[in-house]
């Protein structure tokens, strides 16, 4: 397989491969990646690596050449979009963070009305739902029970459903109305990590597709973004070069009993992913709360040495959000707690409160989940291994939940 740095691929109007800068996997490449360590002491290790490459292969053959985006693949259900008036996500574990992110970023760009649901409470509720709903059921495995029930239920009320999975011809997939399959390759590690990151690029995708079908927003602005989307293995790639401040930080937390996360905005569906990671590798306590949630009851958690991860959102991309998050930063190591801030690169504001600075490249804000969660994988991977933990088999846990 060959991956080669500084250029992507997209696709001309006849699915032919053109390269740009980014990164260039071939058509052919993708069946190639196999289901084995490939020289990396842990599945999961191998996977986080594997990162740049998955994303790269979400991407390919859906961005085109002229920078539109294809996903006639996903059809009929895509046919009926500009019938639609409300996205509904529903998804469990990570697949369910990617669909709070998703939210997000189908709210601003496309301005239609987006809920996210964990998928077993979903068909428990009188949710609303009809023809000019869309459903997007979110699951990597295509075949976690809740999901599956939730998209019989969905469809049963009438509403369109698009699956986004790993697994072809697994059943979620082959009982909805469309589906985009996210190519990461096989995923061993039972913790979700390279299947998450192309969910998120899937989901972007998306609304991205849907923003330039419906044009709610400037064409420029979404055009830009889809650029920077195109771009973003890179942008992956450089945070696997620039981990080791955040493994060192967690060996030596090996010892804490509790880790807490805190974010905002897309950040905060990241926090909530870093805390789950934390919880099924490391078995350790770990909770995550949206920033602005903090003093309204967390913040009596704090005591001296109490580690806290804080995602920053970007200082350009989100002036205000990014003041009140360093606010918090200040306010959490004043009361003796261990600051670990992941921040956008150069931003000189949060250094003098971080005890553990981790940067990241800038990008777009909404896009920001896919370089902010490698940090925290690789956190819960080396705690878990400090722990003397079973990385890529934790106790417990499977990796498709089936039955109730
Ligand atoms: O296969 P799915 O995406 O439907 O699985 C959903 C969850 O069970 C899954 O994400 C789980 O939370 C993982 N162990 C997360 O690492």
């Amino acid at each position: 397989m060959e991956l080669r740095a500084n250029s992507i691929t997209v696709t001309d109007h006849d699915g032919n491969p053109v390269e740009v800068d980014g990164y260039h996997v071939d058509r052919e490449d993708r069946e190639d990646s196999t289901a084995d360590k490939g020289g990396y002491d842990h599945f999961m290790l191998k996977e986080i690596a594997e990162q740049p490459r998955a994303v790269a292969d979400t991407l390919l053959g859906r961005v085109l050449a002229d920078g539109r985006l294809n996903l006639d693949e996903a059809r009929p259900a895509l046919e009926e979009l500009h019938t639609v008036e409300k996205i509904v996500i529903i998804a469990c574990g990570t697949s369910h963070h990617a669909g709070l992110i998703a939210r997000y970023a189908i709210e601003h760009w496309c301005r239609l009305p987006c809920e996210v649901e964990v998928a077993g409470e979903f068909r428990y509720r009188d949710s609303i739902l009809d023809r000019r709903t869309l459903v997007i059921a979110i699951s990597q495995s295509g075949e976690s029970t809740d999901t599956l029930m939730a998209v019989r239920h969905a469809r049963a009320q009438g509403a369109k459903v698009l699956a986004i999975c790993n697994v072809e011809g697994s059943p979620i997939p082959r009982e909805s109305d469309g589906v985009l399959y996210t190519y990461a390759g096989p995923e061993v590690g039972v913790a979700a990590t390279k299947t998450f990151l192309t969910q998120l690029t899937m989901c972007y995708l998306i609304g991205l597709y849907l923003a330039q079908t419906r044009e709610p927003k400037s064409a420029d602005k979404i055009d830009s973004v889809i650029a920077q989307l195109a771009a973003i293995p890179e942008k992956v790639e450089e945070v696997l070069g620039a981990l080791d401040p955040v493994r060192e930080s967690a060996r030596s937390l090996a010892d804490a009993g509790t880790v807490l996360f805190l974010g905002r905005h897309v950040g905060y569906p990241v926090a909530l992913e870093g805390a789950l990671k934390l919880k099924e590798l490391a078995y350790m306590h770990a909770e995550a709360f949206a920033a602005c949630e903090f003093r309204h009851g967390p913040i009596a958690l704090l005591e001296e040495g109490l580690p806290v991860v804080v995602m920053v959102p970007s200082p350009k991309g989100h002036s205000v959000l990014h003041d009140r998050v360093v606010s918090t930063i200040q306010e959490v190591r004043a009361r003796g707690a261990r600051t670990i801030v992941i921040a956008e690169e150069g931003d000189e504001s949060v250094r003098p409160h971080s005890d553990v600075l981790i940067e990241i490249p800038a990008v777009s804000p909404l896009l920001q989940p896919i370089v902010s969660t490698i940090p925290l994988q690789m956190f819960a991977y080396e705690l878990a291994l400090a722990k003397g933990n079973d990385v890529d088999r934790p106790r417990n846990l499977t990796k498709s939940v089936t039955g109730e």
